[in-house]
């Protein structure tokens, strides 16, 4: 299934190599370093983006802060850990790796180890990744029951992960199995992840699918075009309330006017127990160059006023189902 010529994320030889998914579609431009700053300015900048590939990334981020190092290790880590962990603030998956790689250095008693231990942490979780991506993927057939119109947004897809993806895993996998007719990709603005990266992916991929922009989702819905609806998460609470890219409630509203189908799909890492409710997400705000222009070109005026939620939280109760790797969720969510 996984036959495609791209990689999101890649560790070889003390080096990460990164897709630079800013330049996507029109240039495949991969970033290879063992700076940590470089890799943390590279999740700012969405150069690595989607909640799993963030937590993969900065596992390996706070890997390479202790490669070389001897003297004043432990500062060196804390330092590099609070610099990652304030990259960007939704994705739970960038706290849940940066847990388990500060738990393992707590627990060396002999810190001249520490990079191949970490380093080994690092590419444990990337792996679990592929693993649960892929069981993710095989789960999510059950939610279709005929050869489908699919609409997902932003990217939850390769790029955004360390395998095959999340909502657009399962897309594959049941377009694999002769269950999927087309996609919609909501372009998903203000950095069209969905027209840019998510149609990258299904290009590549082979599968029929249109973009459109992400107002024109209703109407679709409108003249039966759609039959389910899937999409990845950042953070999902105790109780099922998923944070995702802006719009995502916006449609999950739709899909319950229209008697859709609305899915989330994410790895069990996603989802935050610590966390009761939607309430108690935090919601990343972007710059607001991000709207004010596109390619550094000003399309409105520079000192207007912007507001720029990079997510929004859908309530439980509009999520028909929460696809994981361990099994497919119905409501009431107890994880
Ligand atoms: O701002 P982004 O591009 O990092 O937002 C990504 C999303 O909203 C994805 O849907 C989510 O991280 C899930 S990726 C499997």
């Amino acid at each position: 299934m996984n036959n495609s010529d791209f990689f999101a994320l890649s560790f070889n030889s003390g080096y990460l190599t990164f897709l630079d998914q800013t330049k996507l579609p029109g240039i495949e431009d991969y970033v290879q370093t063992d700076d940590y700053e470089r890799i943390a300015v590279g999740i700012e900048r969405l150069e690595i983006r989607g909640a799993p590939a963030i937590g993969i990334a900065a596992a390996y981020a706070l890997a390479l802060a202790v490669k070389n190092k001897t003297v004043g290790i432990e500062e060196d880590f804390d330092k590099a850990y609070s610099r990652i962990a304030r990259t960007r603030p939704t994705a739970v998956n960038l706290f849940y790796a940066l847990g388990v790689i500060k738990t393992s250095f707590e627990s060396l008693s002999d810190k001249s180890k520490a990079y191949d231990v970490l380093l080994n942490k690092a590419k444990e979780i990337h792996s679990d990744d592929i693993d649960k991506c892929r069981k993710i993927s095989e789960n999510g057939l059950a939610v279709f029951n005929k050869k489908s119109r699919v609409l997902t947004h932003c990217n939850a897809g390769m790029l955004a992960t360390g395998g095959m993806g999340t909502a657009v895993g399962v897309i594959a996998y049941a377009f694999e199995k002769g269950m999927v007719e087309k996609v919609y990709a909501d372009e998903t603005r203000p950095l069209f992840q969905g027209s840019r990266l998510t149609a990258f992916e299904l290009d590549k991929l082979g599968i029929p699918f249109s973009i459109q922009i992400d107002s024109a989702a209703a109407v679709l819905m409108q003249k039966g075009l759609v039959d389910l609806v899937i999409t990845g998460a950042d953070r999902i609470a105790a109780n099922g309330d998923s944070a995702n890219k802006i719009g995502t409630y916006n449609l999950a509203v739709l899909c319950n006017y229209h008697k859709i189908p609305f899915y989330i799909a994410a790895p069990t890492s996603t989802i935050d127990t610590g966390t009761e409710t939607g309430a108690g997400i935090k919601v990343e705000e972007r710059s607001k160059d991000e709207i004010t222009r596109i390619n550094n070109s000003l399309i409105t005026k520079e000192h207007f006023n912007v507001f720029s939620p990079a997510f929004d939280v859908t309530p439980n109760e509009l999520i028909t189902g929460i696809i994981t790797e361990e099994k497919l969720h119905y409501p009431p969510y107890k994880f």
